[in-house]
């Protein structure tokens, strides 16, 4: 059975950024720099324009970890797209995705195939281990991997909205999955979930169970009430149980790997909030110099954090091959995430 390992990464971000104080000046919400730096590490996001989704993002993200990886568009076998951002209720990004890198053109057009994967904060560790799971089974060689989002299209930017709308911002990151004979890669991964917290950190806008879907008014056209429009969170309620269950997630792997948490080189934390990230840090004694950051730049991008931290973190030099590495992730669902990595 071949290894799976992360062959190559790329990132890319919108340009336009917003400032904390953007958000009060541009957008008239009542907060302030001091109150988002405090309490989540913010100091800015980028949005998209206007005309702009997920998987425009992705593409250049996408374009970047193929090259990075050695390998051209069409070695990929498989696409795995990660987020709570698509582009359309129905079909998911990761088909945009495969017509944008141009697989669908030519001669030698490849017609991968094309998952989409619904787990929010967690997506990249699931769509993670879904495709190093492909890899060792030999039902791929290359499988791409993107956690992108488009979060600015779908933020409450009033007053009304400001707990969740000061945390989010666009972007994407991805990984190219490969198999290998090296002794590298993808080592142990735990995914879990919890159901009982589904409407915790939730967005309702499209709700089956109606009859439409989304209520109409005499002339028939959709209306939708703000508290069903727009994300809603318990914010006290996913902060604590980020804290647990990332701790908890990524004892498990490390256990599961027969190592402790100073065997680990490098740790790549979901970007949330950064108070939850040190508190874990702190709690597991683990020095800054390991451990990667870019909420401060780039707020919370969802199923994007981890691989723009990885992007991030190899063009930096500060990931390098041989280097142990850990990632972990937790968000709405409750979903989570951990895995072990040699990089
Ligand atoms: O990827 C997973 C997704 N999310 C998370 O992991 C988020 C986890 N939770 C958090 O990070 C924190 O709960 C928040 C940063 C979201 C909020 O911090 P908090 O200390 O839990 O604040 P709070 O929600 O209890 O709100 C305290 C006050 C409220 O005002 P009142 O009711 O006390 O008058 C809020 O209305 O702060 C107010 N508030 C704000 N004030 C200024 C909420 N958002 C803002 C804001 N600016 N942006």
């Amino acid at each position: 059975m071949p290894n799976a390992y992360i062959s190559g990464t790329g990132f890319y971000v919108p340009p336009r950024v917003v400032k904390n104080d953007d958000l009060r000046t541009q957008y008239g919400i009542d907060t302030t720099h001091e109150w988002i730096l405090q309490r989540t590490g913010i100091e800015e996001r980028r949005f998209a324009d206007e005309g702009v989704g997920s998987a425009d993002l992705a593409v250049p993200a996408a374009q970047m970890a193929v090259k990075n990886a050695g390998l051209q568009m069409n070695d990929l076998d498989m696409i795995v797209f990660a987020t709570l951002s698509s582009d359309h209720c129905f079909p998911g990004s990761g088909v945009y995705l495969q017509e944008k890198l141009g697989l669908c053109k030519g001669d030698d057009a490849k017609f991968v195939g094309a998952l989409d994967v619904r787990n929010q904060c967690s997506g990249f560790i699931y769509s993670l281990g879904t495709a190093a799971s492909m890899v060792k089974a030999g039902a791929a060689k290359h499988v791409l991997v993107v956690g992108a989002e488009t979060h600015s299209a779908a933020l409450d930017l009033t007053t009304r909205g400001r707990n969740v709308a000061s945390l989010f911002g666009d972007g994407a990151g991805a990984v190219v999955v490969s198999a290998t004979e090296e002794d590298r890669g993808v080592r142990s991964f735990k995914l879990g979930a919890d159901g009982r917290f589904a409407d915790v950190l939730s967005q309702k806008v499209w709700d089956i169970k109606k009859r439409p879907f989304i209520p109409q008014n005499a002339d028939g056209v959709g209306q939708i009430a703000p508290e069903m429009m727009w994300a809603q969170m318990d914010g006290k309620l996913v902060f604590k149980n980020a804290v647990e269950r990332m701790m908890r997630a990524l004892m498990e792997v490390c256990v599961a790997e027969g190592i402790t948490g100073q065997d680990i080189d490098m740790f790549f934390f979901h970007q949330a909030n950064l108070r939850i990230n040190q508190y874990i840090q702190q709690h597991l004694g683990i020095p800054d110099e390991k451990v990667c950051h870019n909420i401060m730049r780039y707020g919370n991008t969802t199923a994007a954090t981890i691989p723009i931290l990885l992007a991030e973190a190899e063009q930096q030099g500060r990931l390098k091959r041989g280097m142990k590495c850990a990632m972990v992730a937790f968000g709405s669902g409750f979903t989570w995430g951990a895995a072990i990595v040699d990089w």
